[in-house]
């Protein structure tokens, strides 16, 4: 008979701690005092983390790309997301502070403290470093409003729930970086690219069944979420073109087959193409620095 309130506190106990371990993290406050951001960078870093490729109207072209509008859709084993209009706009992010767009990014916890899915790749966002928010958020400023309304996600129970998406973070919500060690400063600036701007990872990494990318097969290949064939493994194991074919391939999408790049991965180069080229030898010497994975 004593074994049920005793069983019942433990799982009001469970209960709260799962509370406690779900909520919504945001930065700690002071993070961006003294940062200004300088919207030239900020052009750059929003290139490299390729905002405008999901968050541009579907199937936008050339100056279009930086109405930031949403409306793309994004089919997952959880259901569909549709990206929102992050546009400076009523409908938009427009009057969200630094900090507000930093805990989106670094944390994925939404102005009113919810959690984001991480189909915004903020597992990847979260070793940014805050001027880096600060100079993307100075130069979103500079773009055009759109009063598109942003669409409702299409997900089933139980993935409705944003609140559980705190338990995914606490299993794979990691700042530090994958590739770690003695690297210089050109190979440095490749990880910052490629682990947390460009977010290589999110497609190119294995992911396990709770959906969280295998660290241990670092860019190994997977699966394509969003349809039919598989991410290339892109370790030295698989990946044995020299450094300046990868630049190559990362400015042009030609492969050294004179295949050219095509699916998810043409966006990618067009932003690769609009960095200056010590950024592309910078991915290219980094990539060299990952362990081949058969
Ligand atoms: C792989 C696609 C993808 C990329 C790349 C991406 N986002 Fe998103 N973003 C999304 C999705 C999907 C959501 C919706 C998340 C949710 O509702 O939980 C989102 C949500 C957001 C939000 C929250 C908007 C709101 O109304 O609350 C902001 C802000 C944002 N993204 C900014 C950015 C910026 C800035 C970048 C580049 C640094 C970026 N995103 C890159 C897919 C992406
Ligand atoms: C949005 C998903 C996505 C992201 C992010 C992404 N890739 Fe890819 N990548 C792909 C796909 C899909 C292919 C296959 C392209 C094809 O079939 O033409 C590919 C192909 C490649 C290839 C060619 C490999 C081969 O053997 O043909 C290289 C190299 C590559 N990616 C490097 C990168 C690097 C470096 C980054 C980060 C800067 C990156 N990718 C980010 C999806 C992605």
């Amino acid at each position: 008979m004593r074994i049920l309130p005793a069983l019942s506190l433990l799982a009001v106990a469970a209960a709260a701690g799962a509370w406690w371990l779900t909520a919504p993290q945001p930065l700690p406050a002071g993070t961006f005092d003294g940062i200004t951001g300088d919207p030239a960078r900020g052009a750059l870093t929003f290139t490299a983390a390729g905002c405008a490729s999901c968050h541009m109207a579907p199937a936008a072209e050339g100056e279009a790309q930086l109405v930031l509008a949403g409306g793309q859709r994004f089919p997952s084993p959880f259901g569909t997301f549709v990206a929102p209009n992050i546009s400076p706009s009523a409908q938009g992010i427009g009057g969200w502070s630094v900090a507000d767009l930093g805990n989106a990014l670094m944390r994925g916890v939404s102005p009113e403290g919810a959690h984001y899915y991480p189909a915004l790749p903020y597992a990847s966002y979260a070793k940014m470093q805050p001027q880096d928010v600060a100079d993307i958020h100075a130069y979103m400023q500079t773009l055009p409003p759109s009063d598109t309304a942003s669409a409702p996600h299409e997900l089933g129970f139980p993935f409705t729930i944003r609140r559980s998406i705190g338990l995914w973070k606490a299993l794979y919500l990691d700042d530090t970086w994958v590739i770690d060690g003695d690297l210089t400063p050109e190979e440095q600036r490749g990880r910052e690219i490629a682990e947390a701007l460009a977010h290589c990872g999110e497609c190119h990494t294995p992911r396990d069944a709770l959906g969280g990318m295998d660290r241990t097969r670092w860019l190994a290949g997977a699966p394509n979420p969003s349809g039919e064939g598989t991410i290339p493994n892109i370790t030295p194991a698989k990946l044995t073109w020299s450094q300046g074919e990868i630049v190559t391939y990362l400015t042009t999408g030609f492969t050294p087959e004179f295949d050219s790049v095509g699916g998810h991965m043409a966006h990618v180069v067009a932003n690769m193409a609009g960095l200056p080229d010590s950024d592309r030898k910078a991915v290219a010497a980094y990539l060299a620095k990952v362990p081949p994975v058969e």
